[in-house]
């Protein structure tokens, strides 16, 4: 096909990697007038990947030769025509470059779909990093983040990484930089997912049963984060391990109950703490170290109440190319 102008010669496929994000502590306030919550988080991103392709099609290719393909656990539950958020973020930079090149996109999960883990975020953060240098846009990072708070609330921490603190609905982000601790995590896989939307719908509701004179006092609120936030400059995984929480828990555990013997299993097994990340259904157990997190993984395992266990370890760095064959 002839080059789009802006396209670096030799560029015909780049390839980026985007994190799974965990919130270490998940503020949620009430809805707002446009449908979303106000946030006060503490993200950090931790070492499962998305791995996002996009390449050129030739012009004279088939009519489905620029298709979303997903390939990985979970791969049939994501869409793979345009309204997949990956191709989202490839239309996003290609209308912005006024390119007409066709983009065809390669999705590797490796990030549980409809897990609470941003998985779909991820992808579309990867898609951005990888389309602005396929199209030689060269937008820095701060530019990126702006397109990517377009395409969804957590989008802008999977391309940032490492830990921060997210206020907005999510996507106003200010890095923690002193927050370098290793830390161990267990991630336990549940059977099926939740849909966000779903998971602060019944937030809502369980905060307006609860006190239907006074919606937002029936259920704890996670509060402030400045203890959080003084550990997490620490070396102490048990002092950060006390200062978690998540409001979308009592949510998540309402619409899927069988994760309450997930987190006790887990609490049992000798985890520092266990509690639901994000939106759920994953369960997340903090241990002390590596070797911790893997006899707490093998326990988990054990009693059978995870359909996968991982052990992950964060905070890990945001999106990057991983193949570009320009060589930049
Ligand atoms: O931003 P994103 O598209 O990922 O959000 C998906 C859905 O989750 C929103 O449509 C909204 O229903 C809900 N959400 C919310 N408050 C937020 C973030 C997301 O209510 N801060």
């Amino acid at each position: 096909m002839p080059r789009d102008a802006s396209t670096p010669a030799g560029a015909r496929a780049v390839t980026a990697v985007a994190p799974a994000k965990i919130n270490l502590h998940l503020g949620v306030g009430d809805v707002r007038g446009d449908g979303y919550h106000d946030l006060l988080t503490v993200y950090r991103a931790v070492d499962l990947w998305e791995r996002v392709t996009v390449s050129l099609v030739d012009a004279d290719a088939a009519d489905d030769d620029d298709e979303v393909i997903v390939t990985g656990p979970g791969a049939p539950q994501v869409p793979t025509d345009r309204t997949n958020l990956a191709a989202r973020a490839v239309d996003l930079l290609r209308e912005e470059a006024g390119s007409d090149a066709r983009i065809a996109v390669r999705i590797h999960k490796g990030v549980p779909v409809a897990g609470g883990m941003a998985g779909g975020s991820a992808d579309a953060a990867a898609a951005l990093v990888a389309t602005d240098r396929l199209l030689g846009l060269g937008l820095g990072r701060a530019a990126l983040e702006e397109r990517a708070a377009r395409l969804g609330s957590d989008v802008p921490f999977c391309i940032r990484g490492g830990t921060a603190l997210g206020t907005g609905r999510g996507e106003k982000l200010a890095t923690l930089l002193h927050a370098r601790a290793e830390q161990f995590i267990v991630v336990a896989l549940a059977d099926g997912g939740l849909s966000t939307p779903t998971v602060f719908a019944e937030l809502d509701r369980l905060r307006a049963e609860r006190d239907p004179a006074d919606p937002g006092r029936g259920l704890p609120r996670a509060g402030g984060v400045d203890p959080l936030v003084v550990a997490l400059a620490g070396d102490d995984p048990a002092a950060v391990a006390g200062l978690l929480a998540n409001d979308m828990e009592a949510a998540a555990l309402s619409l899927m109950p069988a994760l309450r013997r997930t987190l006790r299993v887990g609490r049992e097994a000798g985890a520092l703490h266990g509690m639901v990340s994000g939106s759920g259904p994953t369960c997340l157990f903090f241990c002390t170290d590596r070797d911790h997190a893997i006899a707490v993984a093998a326990e988990i395992s054990e009693h059978g109440v995870a359909r996968e266990v991982r052990v992950t370890r964060g905070p890990v760095g945001g999106a990057h190319i991983v193949d570009d064959p320009t060589g930049k």
